[in-house]
């Protein structure tokens, strides 16, 4: 992952020196319960151990006012619209504080959900309306989108099992299997879309067997 430290080229005689940092934007994706914590955890090591400056970062969430709206967003009633806002209110400021500085500066986001979740959760979850949500999307990241996803896809019977003995739940995952199936078909529909970005990776496995299929999947690409 030395290319993430490492100076874009300069465009048009840009001195190198005026050059921004090209960092790497890596987004993790799955229903409740598929397990990607797990990975995550052992990607941000290894590559803090490597040296790199890795921001750890998630969504709903990743900056204080973010923080907040997730607290409203996950325990709130309120209608689909009000929670599409939100969510993409707290991620206008996730990217402007967290992310885009980041990447500027050349480092690794991790950023456990990103927007392929509101297509998969508002969108195909709820029925909410996605021509909607593509203007919002455009409307807040102006074309930003991470490098690359891992959608750890597990069936949702499996996810419940492993959520049974979790704490409370919360808005989403209280919801019964049938919606985590729309959600889940929503993943499989970005994935079929933007296969070079949007990877899968069998969650319904062994941890090591999980941990080993994402290192694949990376180490194929250059990560
Ligand atoms: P988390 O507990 O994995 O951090 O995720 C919080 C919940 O928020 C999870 O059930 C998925 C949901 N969610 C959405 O509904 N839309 C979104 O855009 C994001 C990022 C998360």
């Amino acid at each position: 992952m030395e290319h993430a430290a490492t100076p874009s080229t300069p465009a048009h005689g840009t001195p190198p020196d005026a050059a921004p940092l090209r960092g790497r934007f890596l987004s993790f994706e799955g229903i409740d319960g598929a397990g990607k914590t797990t990975h995550i955890d052992a990607l941000e090591q290894r590559w803090r151990a490597a040296g790199l400056d890795v921001v750890r970062t998630r969504e709903p969430g990743g900056t204080a006012l973010a923080e907040r709206l997730r607290e409203l967003v996950l325990h709130q009633p309120m209608d689909a619209l009000t929670e599409a806002l939100l969510i993409f209110a707290g991620r206008r400021d996730h990217l402007q504080q967290v992310i885009e500085p980041a990447l500027h500066r050349g480092a690794l986001v991790l950023c456990d959900r990103f927007t392929d979740a509101t297509f998969a959760y508002q969108g195909a979850g709820r029925g909410f309306d996605m021509a909607t949500l593509q203007q919002l999307e455009q409307w807040v990241q102006q074309g930003r989108q991470p490098d690359l996803t891992l959608w750890f896809d597990i069936p949702p019977a499996v996810a419940a099992e492993r959520l049974a003995s979790a704490r409370q739940p919360d808005r989403f995952e209280a919801m019964d299997q049938a919606f985590f199936e729309r959600v889940n078909a929503g993943y499989r529909a970005r994935q079929q879309a933007e296969p070079q970005r949007f990877l899968r990776i069998d969650a319904n496995q062994s941890v090591d067997a999980v941990a080993r299929a994402v290192q694949a999947e990376l180490a194929a690409r250059g990560w």
